[in-house]
């Protein structure tokens, strides 16, 4: 059977696109594929390790479990929309400096996470960090340094953690 195409207008990291895909076509494989934005990592694509995760109206959501009809309309957040220029994002120098990178396959996964939770909630404890990146797995770093690293970079924008319910 024939694949039914749609039209489908995204805007992703600032700029508006408008594509013909398929309806079945996963906002992952939009990203990677049309827009050739592959920092974007899947892994298991059925929405248990986080890899994938992007930022849909600026909430974390899975890629790879989320149809491309889905941001039709919407914006969307990718790894690649946080640098300016060769300038990294203070997240990115975060994970770096808190040594939260070794094979660096969940990292773009865990960044975007953590850009949500700090764009909502400047100061997060560090149970509301634990909550907030709860669904991204890594195998290889353990967790301390991850944790260490969302610290930093809070820390690096002028805010501490205050004990606070998490947002
Ligand atoms: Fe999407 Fe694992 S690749 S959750
Ligand atoms: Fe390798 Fe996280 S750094 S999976």
């Amino acid at each position: 059977m024939e694949k039914q195409m749609i039209e489908v207008e995204i805007k992703v990291n600032g700029r508006e696109y408008r594509d013909i895909i398929p309806s079945d076509m996963m906002l992952i494989d939009y990203l990677r594929k049309h827009r050739l934005l592959t920092g974007t990592k899947k892994a298991c694509g059925a929405g248990e390790c986080g890899a994938c995760t992007v930022l849909l109206n600026g909430k974390a959501i899975y890629s790879c479990i989320t149809l491309a009809i889905q941001a039709s309309g919407k914006s969307v957040e990718t790894i690649e929309g946080l640098s300016d220029g060769e300038e990294l994002h203070p997240i990115q120098d975060a994970y770096i400096d808190a040594g939260a990178i070794q094979c660096g396959y969940c990292t773009p996964g865990f960044i975007m996470s953590t850009k949500a939770l700090l764009d909502k909630d400047p100061h997060p404890s560090e149970q509301c960090i634990k909550e907030a990146l709860a669904g991204n797995i890594c195998r290889c770093t353990g967790y301390q340094q991850i944790i260490d690293a969302v610290e930093l970079a809070a820390e690096r924008t002028g805010k501490e953690a205050d004990g606070h319910e998490c947002k």
